[in-house]
């Protein structure tokens, strides 16, 4: 039986991943949720498998060397896979801090365990051991209107949040390059789909609209974004491990640029069709909410993943159109209004009053 460590399996992207792996491989794997439960955290998400005995939870930090080290002498571990992150880039630009501890220190504690239970006395490692490191494309910089991101472009982070992402990856690499430590890196593009919290374009979209609040697009709303339909990430990075090369790094991406403002209208749009005209919260849908607001400091104009590298090497590609996407994705927030509010009670008031004043 393969034994997964999934850091941050109880956020967004983590959750999703728990989900699909324990339905493809089901009782041909254990799999441990390394989760220290911040605000983006919830053990919600994972209710459905919560009860299956292939499934272990563990709560705690990953600069918490101790106990990362203990999980490593527990457990044989097979493959880890790395989501565990900070990763709003409004709190980055408010907040550095804790996105160089998370990110750069809690993957190189997480590196040296792995490196130190994997590794023989020759220093070569064991067989069949793999750590893959999710990370994005806001590492890339921004594009002007034409171009792609590819694996080959150069790193130049802009946002505390894509510096402490790029930061990481290099220590990813540096591992690979000095110890031919056994890892991927995946840089993908913004996903969308259940369980992302609302802090995020596509949810506090959806969240404001259904609540007749407004809803904010910062500077020209023209900023353009390559959404991926979350399932076809997840996908992606089982690919990547099962039949990606070892030491590489893959470009995930979903062919989907759009402009903030086109992704609002559109959601605006689904949440009509989707409603009941009984529904009273139907009054609310209107473009007459969209409010324009001071652009984010340092907001970068436009990502766009060049995937070719994935869909080449693995067969990988996005399967997910993103009129398909959203309105599935506006179908799980309108059946799901319990889980919104719980995530939204709270912190999440106190954080939505210091970022906007347009209540
Ligand atoms: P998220 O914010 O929804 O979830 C992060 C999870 O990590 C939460 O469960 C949180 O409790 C946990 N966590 C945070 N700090 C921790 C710590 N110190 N120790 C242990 N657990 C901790 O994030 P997400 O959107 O699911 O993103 C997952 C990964 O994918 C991140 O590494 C992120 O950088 C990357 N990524 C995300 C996107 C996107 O669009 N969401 C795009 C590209 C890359
Ligand atoms: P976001 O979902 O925060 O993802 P990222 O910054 O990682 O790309 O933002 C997506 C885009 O939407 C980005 O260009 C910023 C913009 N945006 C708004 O216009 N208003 C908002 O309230 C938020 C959260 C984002």
């Amino acid at each position: 039986m393969r034994t997964y460590l999934v850091t941050g399996g109880a956020g967004f992207i983590g959750s999703n991943y728990i989900q699909y792996i324990m339905l493809k491989y089901a009782e041909e794997i254990r799999v441990i949720n390394f989760d220290k439960l911040t605000y983006a955290g919830n053990l919600k998400n994972l209710e459905t498998i919560s009860q299956s005995e292939n499934y272990i939870f563990i709560k705690g930090d990953i600069c918490d060397r101790g106990v990362v080290e203990q999980i490593f002498c527990d457990y044989d571990i097979d493959r880890v896979v790395h989501f565990a992150a900070e990763s709003h880039v409004d709190r980055s630009i408010k907040d550095p801090e804790i996105f160089v501890r998370t990110n750069v220190l809690g993957t190189s504690v997480l590196l040296n365990a792995a490196k130190a239970a994997w590794e023989n006395s020759d220093g070569t490692f064991k067989k069949d051991k793999k750590f893959l490191h999710v990370s994005t494309d806001e590492v890339y910089g921004s594009l002007e209107e034409e171009g792609f991101f590819y694996e080959t472009t150069p790193y130049s982070p802009h946002s505390p949040y894509s510096a402490s992402k790029a930061s990481s990856d290099l220590l990813v690499k540096s591992y690979i390059d000095t110890f031919r430590f056994p890892a991927n890196i995946t840089n993908c593009s913004n996903n969308y789909g259940p369980y992302q919290f609302p802090e995020k374009l596509i949810p506090l979209t959806i969240h404001n609209a259904l609540k007749g609040e407004k809803i904010p697009i910062y500077g020209d709303g023209l900023n353009i974004r390559d959404w991926l339909y979350v399932t076809d990430h997840v996908k992606a990075i089982d690919m990547v491990q099962e039949t990606g090369r070892l030491y590489e790094a893959y470009n995930i991406g979903g062919h989907n640029e759009r402009t903030n403002i086109q992704i609002v209208k559109t959601i605006l749009q689904v949440l009509n069709e989707l409603l009941a005209d009984s529904d009273s919260r139907k009054k609310y849908i209107s473009e007459s909410l969209i409010t324009y607001v001071e652009d984010r400091k340092g907001h970068d104009r436009r990502y766009a993943i060049a995937p070719d590298k994935m869909k080449v090497e693995t067969g990988w590609y996005p399967e997910t159109g993103f009129e398909e996407g959203i309105k599935k994705t506006v179908q799980w927030y309108l059946e799901h209004q319990e889980w919104v509010e719980d995530v939204t009670s709270g912190e999440y008031q106190k954080y939505y009053k210091e970022m906007y004043h347009i209540r």
